[in-house]
């Protein structure tokens, strides 16, 4: 395959981005399909491809016209968090490769659908998780890899991104995290800073998440953005949101090794993902890009430290960083979350044309969507462990180490 066809469902802001800053820049790819509900959204999208590729592609409204599409080598699904799981049941059915874009599952059960369609048929299919292809969140995993932490015992993520104004326009902008955080309570969006530590933890290859427990803060965030925005959101005033403002989950695993994770999307801060290992022999912090030894003379006076530190770890980026950021250009920088999006699109094409594992596959996309279903009946049951299903059905205990790009060792 030298060229690889793919068709777009879902043309919101994630599939116009992606359309725009990557897909059209790959030689090697072809749009032969846009899909979306909205008509507006697809003759949009059909229109960028069109000016560049000089082809128009299929337009559609219907995401079976594209899964029909015989020239189709592979789907990039991006649409509402709802439709994922269904469409990229379709495919793998069909025998069509996904690229699967992130997000929550809403039923365990649909997961199971998933993963035994991609068994049934071999599909490939890679879930999209371009923060496994962070700069820093590949450092810190080179940094355990090299046995510079020691053993990991615990990490620590968040998905820390105030998105208050995107939720209260989600009528205008035809978004569903409107519905979503009027209705639902849970850790709605988890793999930002799972799929890094997943990785870091060898989930589903040595290692497997066996619970949860999920606890939400009270939900006055959004209620007091619309009480102060009146005029803009009047529609939304004495709405109430059931989503809590703040979701802490403890994940426990096989080896011993403990995650926490935390949703904060509704409250004022700045962006962050607070990617944190710890291990026996050392931490790294992405926040303050920090690497502390246990040979570092930092005594007990940890402000110090930060403060004289901060940004240590950029001295180790000669050594552990991989090639593909050392390498990466001003231009790549500019494109898709500071480089890791270009980076992602390259392995999931890559591999597909080589046929070659898929890094992230279904068995990582079911574990991490998973977390999703079980915080919403954790958190309903005031915190109650929930069991994650293995969805390798024991194949975890055999199935070896991958990293999604090869890590330096030194
Ligand atoms: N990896 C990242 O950094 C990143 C960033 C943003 C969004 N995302 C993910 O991308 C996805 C889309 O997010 P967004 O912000 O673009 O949302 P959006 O609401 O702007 O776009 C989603 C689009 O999907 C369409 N859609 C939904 N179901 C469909 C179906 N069955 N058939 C055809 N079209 C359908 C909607 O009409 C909408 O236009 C989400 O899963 C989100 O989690 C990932």
């Amino acid at each position: 395959m030298e060229t690889v066809k793919i068709g777009v469902i879902g043309l919101g802001q994630r599939g116009d981005q992606i359309i725009r800053d990557i897909l059209l820049k790959m030689k090697d790819v072809e749009i032969i399909g846009v899909c979306d509900y909205y008509e507006d959204r697809v003759q949009a999208a059909a229109d960028t491809v069109e000016k560049v590729a000089a082809k128009r592609p299929l337009c559609t409204t219907k995401h079976k016209d594209i899964l029909n599409m015989k020239a189709l080598d592979a789907v990039y699904i991006a649409t509402s968090w709802e439709t994922h799981v269904e469409i990229a049941i379709e495919a793998l059915n069909k025998g069509i490769p996904v690229a699967l874009e992130v997000g929550g599952a809403y039923s365990i059960q649909r997961l199971w659908e998933m993963v035994h369609a991609q068994e049934r048929t071999t599909t490939p299919l890679m879930m999209m998780e371009n923060c496994c292809f962070g700069k820093t969140e590949l450092l810190g995993t080179a940094f355990v890899r090299n046995g510079l932490l020691g053993e990991v015992v615990h990490c620590h993520g968040a998905y820390r991104h105030y998105l208050a104004d995107e939720v209260a326009r989600g009528k205008e902008i035809r978004h569903y995290r409107l519905r979503n955080y009027l209705t639902r309570n849970c850790e709605n969006y988890p793999t930002h800073e799972l799929g890094p530590i997943a990785k870091v933890l060898n989930i589903n290859r040595g290692n497997q998440m066996l619970s949860l427990v999920s606890v939400a803060s009270k939900a006055v965030g959004m209620e007091d953005y619309i009480t102060l925005n009146a005029e803009k959101h009047s529609d939304l005033l004495g709405k109430k949101f059931r989503q809590g403002d703040i979701i802490n989950t403890i994940i426990t695993c096989a080896d011993g090794s403990t995650i926490s994770l935390k949703l904060d999307t509704t409250l004022p801060h700045c962006y962050s993902r607070e990617f944190t290992i710890r291990g026996t022999r050392g931490a790294y912090e992405q926040d303050a890009n920090l690497l502390i030894l246990h040979t570092d003379e930092h005594g007990w006076d940890p402000m110090e430290f930060y403060q004289k530190n901060w940004n240590n770890a950029a001295k180790y980026e000669q050594d552990y960083l991989p090639d593909v950021w050392k390498n990466i250009t001003p231009e790549d920088i500019e494109l898709g979350h500071g480089g890791m999006d270009g980076i992602e699109f390259r392995v999931f094409i890559d591999a597909l044309k080589n046929n070659t594992e898929m890094p992230i596959d279904v068995y990582d996309a079911a574990a991490w969507m998973s977390i999703t279903a079980l915080s919403t009946d954790s958190i309903a049951q005031g915190g109650a462990p929930q069991a994650i299903p293995d969805f390798t059905g024991g194949l975890w205990t055999v199935r070896k180490p991958k990293d999604v790009i090869e890590l330096p060792i030194v």
